[in-house]
């Protein structure tokens, strides 16, 4: 009979949803039991394995490290069979472009960068049951046979293409490693796989004016063998797999829509690269070619699984009663939703996914994060600046989250809703529930002597919460559920302001002991529907209240603290104390600061000079020479004495980079030098050419110079 109650709470609640929730009655309500029962036995959550090549910021909180984290111990709380995969994805472009920038090695890149995450995931409370990498033995080895798998049914086209090469660079180009306009919005910065502003997913050969990024030169095309998935094959059946999931969220159907309706629909897609970081690829006339990183990096999904639970991963993949649910953000839409479920159908063996509720993108103060620009909230400085205070981070990314378009995060808005709902209504009211069960009672919960008609409306109201938020979070509402459970902290503050215990504790003490015990239940009942967003403080509160954490069926009674039990007096301090303007100015400060030296360097770069003919340009002679000696110029700190072999002859030069350079440091140098530059005295000794140097926003010089490896001998003309 209750569970028949709980069943038209909920269609109550939903009746302007009804095509939604038939779908969803239809997938999870087996009638006559639990509403919320799924049809499915367990759930596999997979949240979007992060390129380790760079500190998190809120972005990728929000993006779908904290909805997957919620909705995991929602189902975890509700005493389901869940497990919750992640892992660095530690392959691909953007691991070597690191290493390059960094000066270092990939493998150094993702060591480095793996730990840092893997720490914050772990402060902010995000409950991976594994956090694993894709440079795993275990990973290679399964991508691999999954690849090997693939290649043997068949499952591969192999195509000698005509791919971006590098002249300068001399290697092929993967995707990232060419940028250019996008063919579909204009985007002049599009990547050669993926347009991050219109979120098409490209070919490099699509763009226009493709450029270098290693280089910046305009590649040329040069023949290559790879393995393709045929993926205009398998349009139909990815368009029934679509068909039959018109309930996901409406911006991911829609993409990929318009990806299987746009042009002439799916194109062939390499899933082999030329290049040296990666799964190598398991054939034998492969040799230099890896595997696509994103057709390596979903399987670490699967890897992640086995790491975990070697003897029990194949119920979590290959049996139909589990259902696999990707976080993820919408750039990678297309991947999750159309590569990887074509993957795993052709491999036949594996579930494809149930539901994939990406999120849109978070900004920040009005503007796109990014890490180059240093426009970010870094988790690792949000710890130092607002120490144990997680869980209001969690809060606010989880009300303003990117659930069905951009959103913005404000500072002023975080601390708007830290002092005004987490303190001012949550951390209110457990106070005062507190502070009076203190007071009157000496901590020990008064019994309930007798329920008014309102008493009981409140208990009704407090038992419908479980549901409400459940609902919501198993639509992946979470800015819903979350209200929903600040909305039980006000029905407390609210049934305590109108019946002001306070005022009445002298005259009517035993109205006062009801009062109190409904206030207590209320308390509880919000520890443990609060766990999955702020589970720092709802563990707080259960100790504050010395209870074991209940699970979120308990929710659903007024019985969890018990007249005569005593809470723990001893335990105190404010679950939310202020955050006061002087925070929020110093962060304000710090992204303005960010905000100049952006401007700083885009000033710092020179107007571009008067036009020149070509006959003046012809006029300088400069060649490749060879630094033979270097001595500091006496007395001076910025003037370096050289002897140079320029091919033609050996001449000294006097060179302003001693702030850059130790003369022990640059014997054996190449240099690009104008050898007909007239010769001057400086401090003395007479100077023959000048060293052609480059000068960046920093006002730092260094050698314009062959590229490693690249031998130019001296006297080499420089056109
Ligand atoms: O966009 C990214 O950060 C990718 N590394 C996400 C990969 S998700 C999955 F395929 F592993
Ligand atoms: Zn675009």
């Amino acid at each position: 009979m209750l569970k028949f109650i709980n069943f038209s709470l909920f269609i109550q609640g939903h009746q302007a949803e009804w095509p939604y929730y038939a779908i969803f009655a239809q997938k999870y309500c087996i009638l006559g039991l639990d509403c919320m029962t799924p049809a499915f036995k367990r759930t596999l959550v997979t949240a979007a394995l992060p390129y380790a090549n760079g500190p998190v910021h809120i972005g990728h909180l929000a993006g779908c490290y904290l909805p997957s984290d919620i909705y995991v111990r929602y189902l975890r709380s509700k005493g389901q069979d869940v497990v919750f995969v992640c892992g660095s994805d530690e392959h691909g472009v953007p691991i070597t472009i690191k290493a390059k920038k960094e000066n270092s090695t990939p493998q150094q890149v993702v060591d480095k960068y793996h730990h840092i995450m893997k720490n914050a995931f772990a402060e902010f409370g995000i409950s991976f049951d594994i956090y694993s990498r894709t440079s795993n033995k275990v990973h290679h080895e399964t991508a691999s046979d999954f690849f090997k798998t693939l290649y043997d049914k068949g499952g591969f086209t192999e195509q000698v293409t005509e791919q971006y090469y590098d002249t300068e660079a001399k290697q092929f180009l993967a995707d990232r490693y060419i940028t250019g306009e996008c063919p579909k919005c204009g985007n002049p910065n599009a990547y050669g796989d993926q347009c991050e502003r219109c979120g098409s997913s490209l070919n490099p050969t699509d763009l226009k004016n493709p450029k270098s990024a290693l280089s910046g030169s305009a590649p040329v095309l040069k023949q290559t063998k790879n393995w393709f998935l045929p993926l205009d094959k398998l349009q139909p059946k990815i368009e029934t797999y679509l068909e039959q999931h018109k309930d996901w969220k409406t911006h991911v159907y829609n993409q990929c829509k318009s990806w299987l309706n746009s042009g002439d629909g799916l194109q062939p897609r390499a899933m082999t690269r030329d290049l040296d970081w990666g799964v190598p690829v398991p054939l034998p006339d492969a040799e230099g070619k890896v595997l696509y990183v994103w057709f390596d990096a979903p399987i670490g999904y699967i890897s992640a699984t086995k790491e975990l639970l070697p003897d029990k991963w194949e119920l979590y993949w290959k049996d139909k009663e589990t259902r696999l649910v990707h976080f993820i953000g919408k750039d990678n839409i297309v991947f999750h939703c159309i590569i990887f479920p074509a993957m795993l159908m052709e491999h036949e063996e594996f579930v494809v996914a149930d539901n994939v509720p990406a999120n849109e993108f978070l900004n920040l103060e009005g503007d796109k994060i990014s890490t180059s620009r240093n426009w970010a909230v870094w988790l690792h400085e949000y710890l130092e600046e607002f120490k144990d205070q997680q869980d209001v981070l969690r809060y606010v990314l989880c009300a303003t989250a990117p659930e069905t378009k951009d959103n913005d995060f404000t500072w002023k808005d975080f601390q708007t809703r830290n002092n005004s709902e987490l303190a001012a209504i949550f951390g209110n009211f457990i106070n005062r529930t507190i502070v009076l069960t203190r007071k009157y009672y000496d901590g020990v919960v008064p019994e309930a002597v007798q329920f008014t008609k309102e008493d009981l409306l409140v208990l009704e109201q407090m038992n419908a919460f479980p549901d409400k938020i459940g609902s919501a979070l198993e639509q992946f509402k979470f800015r819903e559920a979350l209200q929903e459970w600040m909305n039980l902290a006000r029905l407390g503050n609210k049934y305590l302001a109108e019946n002001e215990p306070w005022k009445i504790q002298a005259n009517e003490p035993e109205r006062v002991k009801t009062i109190m015990h409904i206030a207590l239940q209320i308390s509880a009942n919000l520890a443990i529907l609060g766990e999955p967003f702020i589970p720092f403080t709802s563990s707080k509160l259960f100790a504050l209240l010395n209870i074991v954490p209940l699970k979120w069926n308990s929710a659903r009674q007024n019985t969890n603290l018990h007249s005569g039990h005593r809470i723990d007096m001893e335990l105190s301090g404010i679950l939310f104390p202020q955050v006061l303007d002087e925070a929020i100015d110093l962060q304000i400060q710090k992204l303005q600061k960010s905000k100049e030296a952006i401007a700083t360097a885009s000033a710092a770069l020179e107007p571009a000079k008067a036009e020149t003919s070509f006959d003046e340009f012809s006029k300088m002679d400069i060649r490749s020479g060879t630094i033979l000696e270097a001595e500091r110029v006496p007395k001076t700190d910025k003037l370096l004495k050289l002897l140079i072999d320029t091919g033609i002859d050996k001449r000294t030069v006097v060179s302003g980079i001693a702030a850059w350079y130790k003369p022990e440091d640059i014997i054996g140098q190449q240099v690009s030098i104008l050898v007909n530059l007239a010769p001057r005295k400086i401090k003395g000794i007479e100077s023959q050419g000048m060293i052609l140097m480059a000068e960046n926003a920093a006002g730092e010089l260094s050698f314009i110079a062959p590229t490693k490896g690249t031998v130019i001998n001296n006297g080499a003309t420089i056109k």
